[in-house]
């Protein structure tokens, strides 16, 4: 797992031999132990130089190793010896040096890289920090603050900026490891002394406890209640402040609280999981076909508003051209100048020029003649949906994707009103399209695989993470929005207040509440759904309304808002107050708590005291339960699928790994416990009643959540 060569008569170049991205596995380690000793017992060799096949130089630890006990040579003393080796150690860095990569990097007396490489210790991501010797190496060799950048947001940096920074040594165009071999050629019987971090101290820093202080509290503010970031303060603290001995063992200690942590695993698991969804698979988890995805060069967006204009600006990114069609004439204007603006902010931000003439605009539907793929985003009606899509069939090229941005109209009805209903999609991306990361594919029963492999490709190319689900009311993630919701209604008619309850899910790490959330995006918008559904009835604001609607409770306190003009930020006003239209800072409301006195009052409610476990227990176990019946339904392949969509689109705490993964941590019978208790209580709710599929999986021992899918399948197989 590791090779050994000599090469120009006296470099031993070691290379790292583990597919795809040389993770530093027990054979690695080992193999890094053997070819160490060999090249430094070998008189004819005067320098050695590291590198990793294939273009990368080494992704780091080996997470797949982390759940089981650790066999093979540990990192620690392999770097030492590198470190303290007497023939210097060239590091050749291609690709990425991550984690224990940049480690290993970092033991070695010189680095090299390739200017396209891109270095980093991203531990912190994983719920980790940099423990073999990384958080103590890194700022002896950069100093304090650009360290404590690096290790607590585990972001990674360029070759030329790691090249500014200190970490690396010289920069190449050309092959890195005939670089590195040469430049270890030309420091070979040089003094090692300086060039082993560890015998150094951080760099002179002033005011080192402000500093400290400072970016404690930052990074308490922004972990929201992970405790990783903290622990990386922590130990490049131990670097700054204690001999490298001490600092190590610093180190080790916060490690292992780390390692242990429920939330190490949450966030391990979210790596995974991601992966796991961009390999599509059926919900029976069977791989889909093998098909190719369709290569796309032009693509069109009708429809440019809100969404249209994000989802141009998204494929202009990703180096398509792009026919952006608008009808009406003063919406097309305000877009061609929203479009031009955000790629101008987005080529400012990544250095590179605008794709601005990459863009075409149009009034005409006949100009997507000869795309390859269509994105439709025109307003949420069936009816000129539907329209749409058979102008589309007309005008398109044979062979075209035709894909709807629609958040809740069904997918198959619309693919039902074309010639060729296999090559219809949905593509739901969140607002705003460039910005947001989650985007559901949405595939009916009639849409080829193709088609799926082509949307989810594009989508990878987005920088998306792309979840493919089936088709049915709000796909996956507005599907089990509803009764969280809902839940949150119920909890303010019955004494909560909004404060409350977004304090409760803040503090369990959403990056927003419930109900700042929807004052974000516009109350107005659930309205509109439920006048869809029939479900808001007219003489609300008097009180005569009824609370059981369609056989079920229903709250119609969002709706009395929106009859009132509260509509959220937008309007300055919604579940809270902000000192003008479009202002983002919610402050409490007296108007708002009044309001839910006398609505009480009329409805005969009495308040009671809500706590914070209610708040979680009732809005997250509706959520999950709801997850529950979509893995029975098999709208979503797994609940990896699930988590994947709220971790990357809904704001669910990443260290707590998505709401199924959650559930399997609290335990599957709790879970059930606190439905069934809730549901006694609230028997007019149906999103408390219990999913079968998590009966049965409690009945069947709770299997751990990497076995759902084998126990899924096997349950609807005795169906
Ligand atoms: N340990 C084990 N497996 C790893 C790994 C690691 N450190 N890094 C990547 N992999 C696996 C992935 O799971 C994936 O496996 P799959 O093909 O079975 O899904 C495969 O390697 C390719 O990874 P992917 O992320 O899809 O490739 P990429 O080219 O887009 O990115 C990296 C490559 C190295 C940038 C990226 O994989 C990465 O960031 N890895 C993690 C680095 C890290 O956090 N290291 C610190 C560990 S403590
Ligand atoms: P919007 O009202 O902001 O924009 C719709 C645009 O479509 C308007 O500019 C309108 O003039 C244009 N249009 C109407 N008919 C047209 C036609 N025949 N040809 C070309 N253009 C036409 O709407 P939006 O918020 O961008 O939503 C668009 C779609 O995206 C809807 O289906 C919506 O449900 C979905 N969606 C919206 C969000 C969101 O947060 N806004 C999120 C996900 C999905």
């Amino acid at each position: 797992m590791a090779e050994y060569n000599l090469v120009s008569e006296c470099v031993g170049l070691i290379t790292l031999r583990n597919p795809p991205v040389n993770a530093l596995s027990a054979a690695v380690r080992q193999g890094i132990v053997d070819t160490v000793q060999r090249a430094l017992s070998d008189p004819n060799v005067k320098s050695v130089v590291i590198c990793g096949q294939n273009g990368i130089f080494c992704g780091g630890a080996d997470i797949k190793e982390f759940g089981s006990k650790m066999t093979g040579p540990p990192l620690i003393p392999m770097f030492h010896a590198i470190e303290s080796a007497n023939k210097p150690v060239v590091a050749a860095i291609e690709g990425s040096a991550l984690g224990g990569g940049l480690e290993l990097a970092l033991g070695c007396h010189y680095r090299i890289a390739h200017s396209k490489a891109r270095l980093g210790l991203p531990e912190v991501t994983l719920g980790l920090l940099p423990a073999a010797g990384g958080s103590q190496r890194l700022p002896r060799l950069i100093g304090v603050p650009a360290a404590l950048s690096l290790i607590t947001t585990g972001r990674h940096v360029t070759a030329a900026e790691a090249l500014q920074l200190g970490i690396v040594d010289q920069v190449t165009d050309h092959n890195t490891v005939d670089a590195a071999v040469k430049f270890a050629l030309s420091v070979a019987g040089r003094s090692l002394g300086p060039r082993r971090i560890s015998a150094h101290p951080c760099p002179q820093q002033p005011d080192l406890d402000a500093l400290f202080e400072e970016v404690m509290q930052k990074v308490r503010q922004s972990a929201r209640g992970a405790i990783a970031p903290i622990a990386c303060v922590q130990a490049v603290r131990a670097a700054a402040t204690l001999p490298y001995a001490q600092g190590m063992e610093r180190e080790r200690e916060l490690m292992a609280t780390l390692f242990t942590s429920g939330q190490a695993r949450a966030l391990q698991y979210c790596f995974f999981a991601e992966r796991a969804v961009g390999r599509w698979r059926m919900p029976s988890g069977a791989r889909w076909d093998t098909s190719k995805p369709r290569p796309l060069h032009k693509a069109a967006v009708i429809g440019l508003g809100i969404m249209g204009r994000g989802i141009t600006v998204a494929l202009a990114q990703t180096g398509l051209s792009v026919i952006a069609v608008e009808t009406q004439e003063k919406q097309l204007m305000e877009a061609k100048q929203a479009i031009s603006g955000m790629l101008e902010r987005g080529a400012k931000r990544r250095g590179v020029a605008p794709a601005l003439d990459r863009v075409i605009y149009s009034q005409n539907i006949q100009a997507v003649a000869d795309v390859d793929l269509v994105i439709e985003a025109v307003f949420e009606d069936i009816a000129l949906k539907t329209k749409v899509f058979q102008q589309l069939s007309a005008v398109c090229k044979p062979g075209t994707l035709l894909c709807t941005n629609t958040s809740a109209l069904d997918v198959d009805q619309l693919a039902s009103e074309t010639p060729n209903p296999e090559l219809v999609v949905g593509m739901h991306f969140f607002a705003p399209a460039h910005v947001m990361k989650l985007l559901e594919v949405v595939y009916g029963p009639r849409s080829s695989p193709q088609a799926v492999a082509t949307a989810m490709q594009l989508g990878k190319k987005m920088g998306k993470a792309s979840v493919a689900v089936g088709n049915c009311r709000g796909f996956v993630g507005n599907r089990m929005l509803k009764p969280y919701i809902e839940e949150a209604f119920f909890l303010l008619e019955e004494g909560a207040t909004p404060e409350l309850v977004d304090q409760a899910l803040e503090e369990f790490g959403f990056a927003m509440g419930v109900f700042r959330m929807s004052d974000l995006s516009g109350l107005d918008v659930g309205w509109r759904i439920r006048k869809g559904e029939g479900l808001v009835e007219p003489g609300t604001a008097s009180g005569r309304s009824t609370r059981i609607r369609q056989g079920r409770r229903y709250s119609p306190l969002g709706d009395l808002l929106c009859e009132e003009g509260r509509f959220g930020q937008k309007t300055g006003r919604g579940w809270y107050q902000y000192d003008k239209p479009g202002s983002r800072v919610a402050r409490s409301d007296p108007w708002l708590h009044s309001f839910l006195g006398a609505y009480r009052a009329q409805h005969g409610l009495v308040a009671r005291r809500i706590d914070h476990q209610e708040v979680l227990e009732r809005c997250l176990y509706a959520l999950i339960n709801e997850g529950f019946h979509i893995l029975d339904d098999g709208i979503a392949a797994g609940p990896e699928d699930i988590d994947v969509i709220y971790v990357s689109g809904y704001g669910w705490p990443r260290h707590r790994g998505g709401p199924m993964f959650y559930a399997n941590m609290v335990g599957l019978a709790k879970v059930l416990e606190r439905l069934e208790h809730y549901q006694q209580l609230h028997p007019e709710v149906p999103h408390l009643q219990p999913s079968s599929l998590l009966r049965k999986l409690v009945a069947s021992g709770s299997p751990p959540i990497h076995k759902w899918g084998e126990a899924i399948k096997k349950l609807h197989s005795q169906l």
